[in-house]
């Protein structure tokens, strides 16, 4: 099976990076060597983790980075999305861990030797637990200590770096963490979630013009997960379910960072639950983007509630993931399509895409065809946007290899490279042979 680009596709030119992306918690390691997160302090409570493990191994990554550079040049990657742990490269006093922050310069330094460019994820998640002690995204003050942490990453990074994402998916370390509680630090509280994920945006509002001061070259943007919402029927109701959940889940996030806004529906929330806004903290969000980053995996297909105004529905016969996500390409290009419309949209990276099976290693090779056909279509489903107008300028698959997936654990793998975990050795899966196929068929193309 390949992955092939439709013929005359706007991908096919060398100007459009294809990439892998990971992040620091899953698949560095070597805990010992840096602060503790909430994460670390999230894997250790009792029935947070579904196979009860915990990142503090990982991938090994910090050791055997190396290795895993030269994984990416076989593959013939463009360009390569990671994070930096906030817990790794500062102490607590916020002044920089020198052996820290080192590995980052290696690795950045490595990358740009192999003509990879670097896309740097200043948060995925991982906030350092005296943070957290102190109140975390519930405190207003952290806002600020993250715009300081980007101020001294950056300067200390200088031009090595091609792009810097303030934030991995706002919604996950804000609705996921304390509205559902299935994440770090695991509160069960909307009014939270809402006061945390308004920090959140602040935070990287606060960020970027201390990114364009330091790196003017480098493109800087914010990376945001969205899940295109449809009705299950056609009826008023159902559209109008579909309609607010969009708000909920989507416009909450996309709308203050585009647009200086947050949707209609935060009006409609009870009082106590909206979050609180200081004067000029929209103006402050809304610092205009070199480029929005998308992370896309699935839809969420929608009904009215019983007692709620949406409720989630899962579509019949359909084809999921080992995560119980549908597989719905065409959520692909609706979600392009309806950004383009709505917004005034910066150019866009596909920051992540990509999809958890149930991988065996069978005689040192893994078959998944069923993620080569992901990819391929994906790619075909991103194609459709882009000749409908959209500037997408890059495409990053989850994952480069298999690494340790949040609440599940090590139980879901997402890698085009597979990890056994009992040695470390990383072997790369059928589809990541194919994404390397249609990397280096693309270099001679071009050539
Ligand atoms: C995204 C996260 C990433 C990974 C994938 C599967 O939400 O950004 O870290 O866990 O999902």
């Amino acid at each position: 099976m390949k992955i092939v680009l439709p013929a005359g596709s706007p991908m096919h030119s060398s100007d459009f990076l294809f990439g892998v992306a990971t992040s620091s918690f899953q698949i560095e390691g070597a805990a010992d060597q840096r602060l503790p997160s909430i994460w670390d302090t999230f894997c250790d409570k009792p029935g947070a983790i579904l196979d009860g493990s915990n990142a503090r191994d990982a991938c090994d990554h910090l050791a055997r980075w190396e290795e895993d550079v030269e994984l990416m040049v076989s593959m013939g990657l463009d360009a390569y999305r990671f994070s930096i742990s906030w817990p790794r490269v500062l102490k607590e006093d916020g002044s920089l861990n020198q052996e820290g922050i080192g590995f980052y310069q290696r690795l950045i330094d490595s990358l740009n030797q192999n003509n990879i460019k670097p896309f740097v994820t200043l948060y995925h998640w991982d906030l350092p637990q005296h943070l957290e002690d102190q109140g975390g995204w519930l405190n207003r003050d952290t806002a600020y200590r993250f715009r300081d942490y980007a101020d001294v990453v950056s300067r200390t990074l200088g031009d090595g770096v091609y792009s810097y994402a303030t934030l991995n998916e706002p919604y996950c370390s804000s609705y996921l963490s304390y509205e559902l509680g299935i994440h770090a630090p695991g509160l069960k509280d909307p009014a939270k979630a809402k006061q945390a994920a308004h920090h959140l945006l602040l935070a990287h509002g606060l960020a970027m013009p201390v990114l364009k001061e330091n790196c003017p070259d480098a493109l800087s943007g914010i990376v945001l997960n969205l899940s295109p919402c449809y009705p299950e029927t056609e009826s008023e109701i159902d559209r109008l379910a579909a309609k607010l959940a969009d708000q909920y889940f989507n416009g909450w996030y996309a709308k203050p960072v585009l647009e200086g806004a947050y949707p209609k529906l935060m009006e409609m929330l009870p009082k106590e639950v909206r979050p609180d806004i200081m004067e000029g903290d929209l103006e402050v969000i809304s610092h205009p983007l070199d480029y929005l980053g998308l992370n896309y995996y699935t839809r969420g297909v929608y009904r009215a509630g019983e007692n709620t105004s949406f409720a989630q529905v899962m579509p019949e016969n359909v084809a999921l993931s080992d995560m119980g996500w549908e597989i719905f390409p065409q959520g692909l290009t609706d979600l392009l399509q309806t950004l383009d419309e709505d917004y005034d949209l910066p150019p866009v990276f596909i920051t992540e895409s990509g999809v958890a099976l149930k991988d065996q290693l069978v005689e040192g090779t893994v078959s998944d065809p069923d993620r080569t056909a992901y990819i391929h279509q994906h790619l075909g489903a991103l194609d459709l946007a882009m000749r409908g107008g959209v500037d997408v300028r890059g495409y990053f698959t989850w994952s480069l290899m298999d690494n340790f997936e949040w609440a599940e654990g090590y139980s879901k793998r997402f890698g085009l490279a597979y990890v056994d975990y009992a040695t470390q050795e990383r072997i790369v899966k059928e589809s990541g042979i194919a994404y390397r196929d249609l990397l280096l068929s693309r270099t001679k193309e071009a050539a």
